[in-house]
């Protein structure tokens, strides 16, 4: 049976439980992180970290462990969990139990809760289905916060249109990001993504495509996209740490491009791949890429 983290302890998913009155129940007060492991290596491991701490400092906490703790945790839960394929470290921190009232009366002691769960294998060779969506979100979209319903509600509309795996949001005319995912657009081979603010999250993934692209003379800018050039794009791609870069070509019920994954989709999935097998092979570089496991 799956083994999770919870409070400073290695235990069975079933035997994990949370207090009715954690904060992270009562009001989904509380910020999150997923981390990919490929093969065996862990990806990106500081920027992951960093983040977390960043969207805790955000809510007013501070983290509950120090880097190398957290890197103990993630050790811990991947060699209880082994499955042979690509695995997401998720790590979960909730203010804490407490009496149900708005304010935060400190200190609290924080519930740290982890699993680590197999990445399913994408197969792109169709691509993917995405309709748009107003972004009904909040002005806080940089912090990795456990409040999804937003997120649950578009994906689900996305789903309930016609089958469509993602909704990408538009505030004020321009393109944000995904309902979980960050967004690339191609016109006539030049590649962008929208410049990080405070309307998306900083997605390790996005960062590590732009830095690979870039690495690989292939280009990409980073500002503003409007609806009107996502609608007239060559090619949609999506990025996250669970998803690597997949293309879309269904917008909205319309092909994007000819309808099938683009020329410049299929170079950069390559440089990602093969940056992959680096990792995998635990020779992506030092340890701001990659830790290795004991
Ligand atoms: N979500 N934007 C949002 C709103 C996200 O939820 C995610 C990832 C991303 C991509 O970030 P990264 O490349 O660091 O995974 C962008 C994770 C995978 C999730 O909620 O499961």
């Amino acid at each position: 049976m799956e083994t999770v983290w919870l409070n400073g302890k290695f235990l069975p998913a079933a035997e994990a439980t949370v207090p009715v009155l954690d904060r992270g129940f009562i009001f989904g007060d509380g910020v999150y992180e997923v981390v990919p492991v490929f093969g065996s290596h862990i990806v990106r491991l500081e920027e992951h970290l960093r983040r977390l701490r960043r969207s805790l400092e955000a809510i007013y906490m501070e983290s509950p462990y120090s880097d190398a703790e957290w890197g103990a945790v993630i050790d811990g839960l991947l060699e209880r969990n082994p499955c042979g394929r690509d695995r997401s470290v998720y790590l979960h921190v909730t203010r804490g139990v407490a009496p149900r009232e708005h304010v935060i009366r400190n200190p609290l002691a924080p519930t740290v809760f982890g699993m680590c769960t197999p990445i399913p294998e994408r197969i792109y060779d169709k691509g993917l289905g995405v309709i748009t969506h107003a972004d009904i979100r909040w002005q806080y979209c940089d912090i990795k916060a456990i409040s999804l319903l937003p997120g649950v509600l578009l994906r689900e509309t996305a789903r309930r249109a016609d089958g469509s795996a993602e909704a990408i949001l538009l505030r004020d005319g321009l393109v944000t990001e995904g309902a979980a995912s960050n967004v690339f657009v191609v016109h006539a081979g030049g590649v962008r993504t929208p410049a990080k603010s405070h309307h998306l999250l900083p997605g390790v993934t996005r960062d590590l495509v732009v830095e690979l692209l870039l690495g690989a003379d292939m280009g990409c800018s980073e500002g503003s996209i409007s609806e009107a050039e996502l609608r007239a794009a060559d090619e949609v791609w999506l990025t996250s740490s669970t998803m690597g870069i997949a293309p879309v070509t269904r917008l909205d019920g319309k092909p994007v491009g000819d309808g099938r994954p683009g020329r410049v989709w299929h170079a950069a999935d390559r440089v990602y791949q093969e940056y992959k097998h680096r990792v995998g092979a635990g020779t992506a570089g030092g340890p701001a890429l990659t830790r290795a496991l004991r």
